[in-house]
């Protein structure tokens, strides 16, 4: 189309693209500098990649940064999540609670070790764990209520720990998106009884492909040492390893894993989780700054809302991963989310609706069965179906709706939001060319 003749102000309608010149560097993540590649190359070359001294290093560094007393480095999150289920004695015929936004890691280990997943839903501001939508999932086989920090925004848990305390049910919290998150004062990862969490690199908090307990609680750290890290576990004659559990019952089994599996973590991940970590609490900080420059701008803007903690508060988004917004196509004349993000995109900005998708409805939670017993594992132990169907879970399955992706700025280029901000304010500004 002749964009002289245009006199539509969109992209979207044929009028130019807003966006202009090469904004790489205001994106680009990780930060690799020579400090990480020489940390690598150390561990490299003195051929000590299935070692555990660097990595030991690593835990309490990151320990000591969380303010959390153990933690222990896994191959990735999954892992994590797996063994904190099973130290938390998530087993055959058991349930676990989880949102059902959520990425598959989240809660799929609990198949695998013969229970169910009891999706809750979520809150429509937070894009957590609805804390309304918990209490009533809780049966007699309830082990643990799993909760996502979603992109980054703490979960809502003085009222998860209320319910589970009273109700007797473990928490784990899942903070692959929220390495760095604080929840009124204290880092995600610290507040249940026990964390897991993703530093693949694709996160905000990077080691390449790797993942990490953390717990204050001795007796489930062991149990996680058991479960996946036999080389830890000491006190046995089939053992030489050093580190000495004080439960005699895991001990017992010292030099082979209860869950049957190796997670420890690659010494060259660990090795760059440290520089990282050097890093890690300016790198953020620069984020926040960032980040909350941005949704300032959108102040007031029809149908936009940020997703994030009030900027003046004791809590924070961590290192902002996966910035969502949220969408309320009511103030904008009924525009679809989708629609909203295409004509954003058409200015030449990484724009697309919706988060991860809901996991009730997924067939893998209604039909998979992983132990080969002819049954969906969700129900092959359990004493009831939990499983759940459209309409069930209303916030989780109008994902797509009511929340699109943002960019992620990692330097707090003010120049350089501003462009990215006015192109958001243009199609809301013009939307009705849309509709
Ligand atoms: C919420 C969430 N939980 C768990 C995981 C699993 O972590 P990993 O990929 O390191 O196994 C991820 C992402 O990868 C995630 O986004």
């Amino acid at each position: 189309m002749n964009t002289q003749l245009c006199e539509c102000k969109l992209a979207a309608n044929g009028a130019p693209p807003a966006i202009a010149g090469d904004h790489d560097a205001i994106f680009k993540w990780p930060v690799i500098t020579g400090e990480d590649e020489n940390a690598v190359l150390e561990v490299l070359r003195a051929g000590t990649m299935s070692g555990t001294a660097v990595t030991r290093l690593f835990e309490s560094e990151f320990a000591e940064y969380l303010g959390s007393r153990y933690a222990l480095g896994c191959c990735n999150g999954t892992a994590a999540i797996q063994e904190a289920m099973w130290a938390c004695g998530v087993g055959l015929g058991d349930e676990v609670i989880c949102p059902s936004m959520t990425y598959w890691a989240s809660c799929t280990a609990a198949l695998a070790l013969g229970a169910a997943v009891n999706f809750a839903d979520i809150d429509p501001e937070t894009l957590c764990i609805d804390p309304a939508d918990i209490e009533h999932r809780i049966g007699p086989d309830t082990k643990a209520i799993i909760v996502v920090h979603y992109a980054g925004h703490p979960c809502d848990m003085d009222a998860i720990m209320e319910i589970a305390r009273r109700r007797g049910v473990r928490v784990i919290e899942d903070v692959s998106h929220a390495v760095g998150s604080r929840y009124k004062g204290r880092y995600c990862g610290t507040i249940g009884d026990i964390a897991g969490m993703s530093m693949m690199a694709g996160k905000s908090f990077v080691v390449g492909e790797g993942g990490m307990v953390t717990t204050n609680d001795r007796e489930l750290y062991e149990r996680c040492m058991a479960f996946g890290h036999y080389e830890r576990v000491a006190a046995s004659r089939f053992s030489s390893a050093s580190e000495k559990l004080l439960d005699p019952a895991l001990a017992r089994y010292a030099g082979v894993p209860q869950g049957g599996v190796k997670h420890r973590m690659n010494q060259t991940c660990s090795a760059l989780g440290r520089v990282q970590l050097k890093y890690y609490p300016r790198r953020i900080e620069e984020i926040q700054q960032a980040m909350n420059y941005f949704w300032d701008q959108l102040e007031g803007c029809p149908g936009l809302r940020p997703h994030r903690v009030a900027p003046d508060s004791d809590s924070t988004m961590g290192g902002w991963y996966y910035p969502r917004g949220l969408y309320r196509a009511e103030e904008v004349g009924g525009l679809s989310c989708a629609a909203f993000c295409r004509a954003v995109a058409a200015e030449g900005v990484n724009c697309s609706p919706g988060a991860n998708f809901p996991l009730h409805l997924h067939p893998a939670f209604h039909e998979m069965d992983i132990q080969h017993t002819g049954k969906p594992s969700m129900i092959a132990f359990a004493k009831r179906d939990v499983r759940q169907g459209p309409g069930a879970l209303p916030v989780s399955e109008k994902i797509g709706d009511i929340c699109f992706g943002v960019p992620w700025f990692k330097h707090c280029d003010r120049r350089t939001i501003d462009q990215y901000a006015d192109i958001f304010k243009k199609v809301v500004e013009y939307h009705r060319e849309l509709l």
